[in-house]
Order: C-alpha cells, then structure tokens, then sequence
C-alpha cells in the first residue's frame, strides 16, 4: 500500500507540479528567493557563558522543483560568509524525491567545513504523515544525505560540545508530527540541567508545549516559513502551527528564548510578503 502511495505521490510531483524554471520565474515576481538576513543577541542570565558563540540557524532548505539546489548553495555562502561558530539546521531539507543526491551532498558539505554543524530531522524529512506532505516514509534517505555531508543530525539526542573554552549543550529532537519524539532521553527534568546553555533543535514550535517539563534554554525552529505567505489584514492564514504567536522571530517564554526562522525554502513555488530568511544569533 505505501509502495503504491508512493509512486502516486512521485508521479503528481513530476507530472503535475511546474519545474523548477517555471517556479523560478512565477517566484521572482513575489519574495520567494529574495535572501533576508536577522542577527538576534540572546542572553541566559542563569547560564555561564565565558565568551560570544555565534550560531547560524538555518532551516527548511526543501530542496524540490519548487527550490533549486543554486538557491540553497546561494543562502549557505551567505551563512558561511557571517563566520559563524556553530550552525544548526531545523529540518525540512527536502520536500520529496527524487533530487539530486549527489550534487546536494556536496553543496551541504559546505556547511560543516566552515563550522561544526547540527541537524534536527523535519515533518518532510521521513515521517508516517508523508503522504499528505509529499514526503519520505522512512529517514533513511535523509539521514544517509546528512551522514554523508558530514552533518551530526540529532533524533532524540544531545551532546557536549566545545566551543573556543565554552562548553555547549546541544540537543535534537524527532519532528512533533512524526510521532517519534522522544523527550525523556534528549533532555535533562526541569531543574535538573547542567550549569552550560542547552540549545535545542525541534523543528515545530509547538513542540515547546511538550516539553514544558524538560531543561532547555534556546529552542531553534522552522517550520512555519514565516507563514509563508503574508496578506493585508488576514495576516498569515496559513502557517501550520497551533500558537500562531510563534511564526517568526525571537520570543521570550517563560524564562526561556524560543527562535522560529522563516528559513531559506518553500513548498509550491511562492512566498508573498515573507521572504527567506538566513538568521545569526549570538549567544552572549
Ligand atoms: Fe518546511
């Protein structure tokens, strides 16, 4: 049944949907490869930090007819250009298959060449909704791209890292959707965290509801593409989240800082009004 759901899927993709040329000149005409950049400065006051860590948060590359691998190569440069210490990737690096395997392998590669990169996986990424999202069925073919780019992507794990003398923890959750999250293995019991910042990939923010419980300090998701489509009056009616306070942008919650970018990708070919975004936060 999945085979068959599969090869439905694939020939809507590839029949149906216009390439990537089309895409690209309907595209143009809105902000939908118009590169913006936000630079946030986020302080944990509870936190030892002994000196500035620059992270580069990028997100839902989706890489598709809708999204050319030039586009995506483009908005990597420009990250790489603000010499970040750490980059982290929210999810959503493919809409579907095929892509070119190959050619997107060394254009990630990029990444972790400038600067230890992190990953979380993403609802397109492999997941049992696929089906309505186009998507893979399992993350073997995602994960392999990741593996093979030299990406450290994290499904339910966390890490120490070092940075100059400052040490980080950084942590990766499933996709909310995806039913796979495993919270208690990832994350340290509210209270019970280490003295260093704990910076968490998870590509929905409503994720953060889940996991009101569990220590973390920095949350970085996507997801949302800004809403993707942004109208006069009617706001953004069709970003997919539950807290539509969590579109975009630097947030406070509670004594905690959740960031949602609007990421460098999209699904069917248009962004109007919500351009994508590359951001850089410094942690300080
Ligand atoms: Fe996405």
């Amino acid at each position: 049944m999945n085979s068959i759901k599969q090869l439905a899927s694939w020939k809507i993709r590839n029949f149906i949907l216009p390439d990537s040329t089309t895409h690209l000149k309907i595209g143009q005409l809105f902000s939908t490869y118009k590169l913006t950049l936000n630079v946030e400065q986020i302080s944990f006051p509870n936190k030892v930090l002994k000196h500035p860590v620059r992270v580069l948060h990028l997100s839902d590359f989706h890489a598709s007819s809708a999204v050319p691998l030039s586009f995506i190569e483009k908005a990597i440069r420009r990250g790489i250009e603000l010499a970040p210490d750490l980059i982290c990737i929210t999810g959503d690096f493919v809409t579907g298959m095929p892509y070119k395997y190959q050619e997107y392998q060394q254009i990630l590669a990029l990444l972790p060449a400038a600067a230890p990169t992190f990953s979380c996986f993403g609802n397109h990424d492999g997941c049992d909704h696929n089906f309505e999202t186009q998507s893979y069925y399992d993350k073997l073919g995602v994960g392999q791209l990741l593996i093979d780019s030299g990406i450290h992507n994290l499904y339910n794990e966390s890490q120490n890292i070092i940075i100059g003398n400052q040490e980080i923890n950084i942590a990766g959750l499933s996709d909310l959707k995806s039913h796979g999250m495993c919270t208690e293995q990832t994350l340290p019991s509210r209270g019970d965290g280490p003295e260093i910042p704990i910076v968490l990939m998870a590509h929905n923010p409503d994720t953060k509801d889940k996991i009101v419980n569990f220590d973390w300090d920095l949350m970085l998701s996507g997801h949302t593409h800004g809403g993707q489509i942004k109208l006069p009056l009617w706001g953004t009616p069709f970003a997919p989240v539950v807290d539509k306070r969590f579109i975009e942008g630097l947030k406070q919650w509670d004594d905690r800082w959740i960031h949602v970018t609007r990421g460098i990708g999209n699904v069917h070919g248009i962004r109007i009004n919500c351009p994508p975004q590359i951001s850089l936060l410094e942690l300080i």
